[in-house]
C-alpha cells in the first residue's frame, strides 16, 4: 500500500514539487526529428515556430550507431537554441536499452531546465513508471531543477494495453500518452505490416441478397482496427487529467488517409499526434484545430445560454447542461489555438493575443 499523501510527495531530496496539473498547451503535433544529422538541427530555428512540440528523437529509426550522435544533438538545441513557446520533448531509448540510462542522465543534467515532457517507450506496466518517476526525481534533484519533468508513456505493447488505468494513474509525472501501432501490431501478432491506418483485410459486409448470391457483389467496409485501443487510451488519460495522442502515420504519401487516421483520434478525444515528415505538421494542424463552423456554433450556444443551464433549442437543436459543456470543450481549445494563431482568431471570430 502507499500513501495516499505522498503521492504529491518529491521522491528524492530537493527534488521539486510534482505538479499537481498538466498543463494544457497548443499540442496538436509532435514533430519528430533525429538530431544525430546536423542539418536537422541546423534547420531548427525554421522549423520551430511552424510547430507546437518539437521532439528530438533518440530511440527506433535512429541507427545504432548515431545514438550519441541524436542525444549530443539535443543537447546543443537544447543549450543552444531559442524555441519560443514551441515545448521541447524528447524520445529517450527504451527502459532495456543500454542507452536509456544516459539519455536520462546526461539530458536531465545538462538541459533539464530545457525540456518539460521526456516520452518512454515500450511503458508494460506501472512499475516502469516508477522507476522513471524516482530515478527523474535523483537527477532533477542533482541538477537543481525547480520544475518537475512530466513523463509521456507510449502504448505500444500488449501488456501496456491491458496496464493503461494503471500507468496512467502511477505519477503525477504523467502528462499524457501516445499510441504507438506498429510496436503495438507487433506485440499483439497482428498481421499488418502499415504503421497505423485501416487494413482492407480488416472490414464488414453487408449480408447476400439471398443464400445463392454469395458471390454477387455487396457493400462492404473497411473498419478501424486501432479503435479499442485508442478509446481505452483516452479514457485512461482523462481519467487522470492527461492528454491523449494518436502517434505515427507510416503512410507519407498518403495524405489523405493520415487525415483521416489524424481526425478519427480528433474525434474521440486526442489532443494531437506525431509528424514524421513536413507535409503531416499541416495536416495535424488542421485536424486538430477545431473547425471555424463547430466553434462558432459553440460559441452561439454558450452566448444564448450565460449560466449553462436549463433546456433551449438552438438552430432546431435541443441544448441543455450537458451540450454546453460539449460546447465549453470546442471554445476553450479554439481560444487557446486562437492566442497562438492569429489566422485561427480571424477564422473563430476570437480576439488574437495582445503581446
Ligand atoms: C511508434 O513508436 C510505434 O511503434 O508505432
Ligand atoms: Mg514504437
Amino acid at each position: 500500500m502507499r500513501n495516499p499523501r505522498d503521492f504529491f510527495k518529491p521522491l528524492a531530496i530537493d527534488a521539486p514539487e510534482p505538479a499537481r496539473e498538466i498543463p494544457v498547451l497548443p499540442s496538436r503535433m509532435i514533430h519528430f526529428l533525429d538530431f544525430s544529422n546536423e542539418k536537422m538541427v541546423a534547420k531548427v530555428p525554421d522549423i520551430a515556430p511552424t510547430v507546437d512540440i518539437l521532439l528530438g528523437n533518440l530511440e527506433d529509426a535512429v541507427p545504432v550507431d548515431r545514438k550519441e550522435a541524436a542525444r549530443a544533438g539535443l543537447l546543443k538545441v537544447g543549450r543552444e537554441m531559442e524555441l519560443g513557446d514551441t515545448q521541447l520533448w524528447t524520445r529517450v531509448n527504451s527502459l532495456e536499452s543500454p542507452w536509456v540510462l544516459d539519455d536520462l542522465t546526461q539530458l536531465v543534467g545538462e538541459i533539464g531546465d530545457k525540456l518539460s515532457v521526456i516520452m518512454i517507450p515500450k511503458v508494460e506496466g506501472a512499475w516502469d513508471i516508477h522507476y522513471v518517476d524516482r530515478l527523474l526525481a535523483q537527477l532533477e534533484a542533482r541538477a537543481g531543477l525547480s520544475e518537475p519533468l512530466l513523463i509521456h508513456a507510449i502504448l505500444e505493447t500488449s501488456q501496456g494495453v491491458a496496464n493503461l488505468e494503471e500507468i496512467a494513474s502511477a505519477s503525477p509525472r504523467i502528462q499524457g500518452m501516445s499510441f504507438g501501432p506498429a510496436d503495438l501490431a507487433a506485440s499483439r501478432r497482428m498481421k499488418t505490416t502499415r504503421v497505423g491506418g485501416g487494413h482492407p483485410g480488416y472490414r464488414t459486409i453487408e449480408d447476400p441478397e439471398s443464400p445463392d448470391a454469395v458471390e454477387a457483389p455487396r457493400a462492404s467496409y473497411m473498419q478501424d482496427p486501432w479503435h479499442y485501443s485508442i478509446a481505452r487510451m483516452v479514457d485512461a488519460c482523462t481519467a487522470v487529467g492527461a492528454l491523449p495522442f494518436y502517434g505515427p502515420y507510416g503512410d507519407i504519401k498518403d495524405t489523405v488517409g493520415c487525415e483521416t487516421q489524424f481526425r478519427a483520434a480528433f474525434l474521440l478525444g486526442c489532443v494531437g499526434a506525431w509528424s514524421l515528415h513536413p507535409v503531416q505538421i499541416g495536416i495535424a494542424k488542421k485536424v486538430f484545430s477545431p473547425a471555424a463552423d463547430e466553434v462558432q456554433f459553440a460559441k452561439k450556444v454558450i452566448e444564448a445560454i450565460p449560466d449553462g443551464r436549463g433546456v433551449h433549442m438552438i438552430d432546431g437543436k435541443m441544448q441543455d447542461d450537458a451540450t454546453w459543456k460539449q460546447c465549453r470543450v470546442m471554445v476553450d481549445l479554439a481560444e487557446m489555438l486562437a492566442r497562438k494563431d492569429p489566422e485561427l482568431a480571424e477564422a473563430y471570430g476570437l480576439a488574437p493575443a495582445t503581446a
